[in-house]
């Protein structure tokens, strides 16, 4: 995610344009080091033209040394050699002039190029965490509970967080966040062999600093079209580049969801108090089982848990051999935060609601990558496959 240092507002939006969607901009030199300090595989720094030149070749020396796989490009209003002089003594990998997007964006393509080439063909980087949000009912809280999570897991962009809406029909993570994407995952159809980080980063939407969403397409016919091929390629590319993924899913075990299960690393499982969804949940919590989600690494969230229809959260944990991770209760607070585009996580940080969801957060970002030792007869591959 390239990063854009530049006091002047306008300019950053400009720069901005020039760069993949995930780019961020910060107005000095001292945002740039706490930001560096969060995201650790930053791969460009671009250096806008009204920052002191003098404060400009410093940062370019400290990276240097300090962060050799990120490139370093100067924007400047004045180019001469003297200046590409200094700039490459200071380890600027390019220089390029202001006003000139077309060469930034050419400096930010050669950067990543360059990042690609250190990180080594594996591509081994530090893998991100794929947090699956799932019930086989729809109307029970999926999407509201994806977006808020994913709006706590990032943290205020502390952590670097995609939310993909796999709901591929009826998807509304997009409207939910009052989003308008040019892109969605639909653009990617046909791509599951050429897809890559720079490729998927076109796809994404940015919904503030915090989160960035892929989104379903804009039509139900398109659903055919999504293979699942396309979506574990697409997961595995995201999780590289984030921290944490978290899917939003329709409410069934289509191709998409397995695709994406096949990935998860922690699963979240909705269900309200009322029979028919606590049979079906029941169900999914065996194929969950099946498909390899081990027990330490599913979570039951109980949505609209106040309800008084004569079942607890003890009679739901014995029901389903699982206990309750979190409980949120019916308030017109989440669906009127929902209906402002202010998720309640964001609009009334203080709510109950918002502590269960953060807690939940909190929780599933501690939890360990692999399956908890405890289950038994692990399979040999991480997951048994049911679609291969
Ligand atoms: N705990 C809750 N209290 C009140 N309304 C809720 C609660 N959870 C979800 N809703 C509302 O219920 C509706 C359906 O939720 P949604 O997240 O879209 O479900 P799903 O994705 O499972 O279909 C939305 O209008 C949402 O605002
Ligand atoms: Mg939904």
């Amino acid at each position: 995610m390239p990063v854009v240092v530049d006091p002047d507002p306008a300019t950053v939006g400009e720069l901005l344009t020039a760069m993949p969607e995930s780019a961020h901009g910060v107005d000095c030199t001292e945002r740039l080091s706490a930001w560096l300090t969060e995201h650790t595989e930053e791969y460009l720094v671009l250096l806008g033209p009204h920052l002191d030149l003098d404060d400009a070749l410093a940062a370019c020396e400290s990276l240097r040394t300090g962060r050799p796989t990120a490139s370093v490009v100067l924007v400047r209003d004045v180019i001469d050699a003297g200046l590409l002089t200094r700039a490459m003594k200071a380890g600027a990998r390019d220089v390029v002039p202001d006003r000139d997007l077309e060469a930034v964006a050419a400096a930010a393509n050669r950067a990543y190029q360059l990042y690609v080439a250190l990180r080594g063909p594996t591509g081994a980087t530090q893998r991100g965490k794929v947090v699956t949000v799932f019930s086989p009912k729809g109307g029970v809280g999926k999407t509201t509970m994806a977006v808020n999570l994913a709006l706590s897991l990032a943290d205020r962009g502390a952590r670097r967080v995609c939310l993909v809406d796999l709901d591929l029909a009826f998807g509304d993570v997009a409207i939910t966040l009052q989003l308008f994407p040019s892109h969605t995952i639909e653009h990617a159809i046909g791509s599951e062999d050429s897809l890559d980080v720079s490729l998927v980063d076109t796809l994404l939407t940015r919904h503030q600093d915090a989160l960035m969403v892929l989104a379903a397409p804009s039509g139900p016919d398109v659903r055919e079209r999504v293979t699942p091929a396309l979506v574990a390629r697409v997961l595995t590319i995201l999780r590289e580049t984030f921290d944490y993924v978290v899917v939003d899913t329709a409410p069934a075990f289509d191709e998409a969801t397995l695709a994406a299960l096949d990935e998860t690393d922690e699963c979240v499982v909705v269900a309200t108090l009322d029979v028919p969804t606590l049979k079906n949940v029941r169900v999914a919590l065996e194929t969950l089982e099946m498909l390899g989600i081990a027990r330490g690494h599913r979570h039951l969230l109980l949505n609209r848990a106040d309800d008084a229809v004569g079942i607890g959260a003890d009679k739901v944990e014995a029901i389903l051999g699982l206990s309750v991770a979190a409980q949120v209760a019916t308030s017109t607070d989440i669906a009127a935060a929902t209906n402002v585009g202010t998720p309640i996580v964001v609009g009334k940080p203080e709510h109950p609601s918002s502590t269960a969801i953060r807690d939940l957060a909190g929780r599933l970002a501690g939890q360990p990558a692999e399956p908890a030792a405890e289950q038994p007869a692990a399979p040999v591959t991480r997951r048994f496959r049911i679609r291969r």
